[in-house]
């Protein structure tokens, strides 16, 4: 079994520790090797909206004094032909809890939670250059051959 150090719980995303998790989300993003520049209203918002996906689950590792966010993983169920999938839309841990297993426990939670409804498939993407690349492919997940990620830059 995996479990939390007792100093940190559990729980979910919610409307009242949405500041909470967009200050680390801010943290997190801010550093290599995404190097990315939100503002701390922006990075709320874009968790609002995926808290707002119908279907989405939304778990949070919370330091119980200080009530800060020490982990993070958020996606959305969806039906698809072959059974329902989870898609990862955001994963981290906040870089001083990194290195002692929290992303593992966290990733297991999420997987016990969504086997739970049904769901037979994660999926993600992510950078090659990440940390997470590592860390998931680590845990079992497998580059797709067929698949690809395309994007259109339009302004
Ligand atoms: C990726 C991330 C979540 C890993 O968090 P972490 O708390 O350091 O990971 P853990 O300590 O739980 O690692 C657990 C296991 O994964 C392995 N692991 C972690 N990172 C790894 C890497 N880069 N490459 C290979 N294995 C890795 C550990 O060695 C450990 O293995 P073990 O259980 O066999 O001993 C963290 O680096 C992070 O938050 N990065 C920034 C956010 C991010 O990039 N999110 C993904 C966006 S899609």
């Amino acid at each position: 079994m995996l479990y939390l150090p007792p100093e940190l719980k559990f729980t979910y995303l919610a409307k009242n520790s949405m500041d909470l998790a967009a200050d680390t989300y801010v943290h997190v993003f801010g550093m290599p090797p995404w190097n990315e520049s939100w503002s701390h209203d922006l990075a709320k918002n874009r968790l609002l909206e995926i808290l707002n996906i119908p279907n989405s689950i939304n778990i949070i590792i919370q330091d119980i004094k200080e009530l800060k966010v020490v982990g993070l993983v958020m996606g959305t169920c969806e039906s698809w032909h072959h059974g329902r999938q989870f898609q990862i839309r955001e994963f981290l841990i906040h870089y001083e809890w990194r290195k002692r297993g929290l992303a593992k426990i966290l990733l297991h939670k999420l997987q016990e939670e969504v086997k739970s409804k049904g769901v037979v498939e994660l999926y993600l993407s992510t950078s090659r250059k990440s940390e997470a690349y590592g860390f998931y492919t680590h845990h079992g997940f497998l580059e797709s051959p067929e698949d690809a990620l395309l994007r259109m830059q339009l302004v």
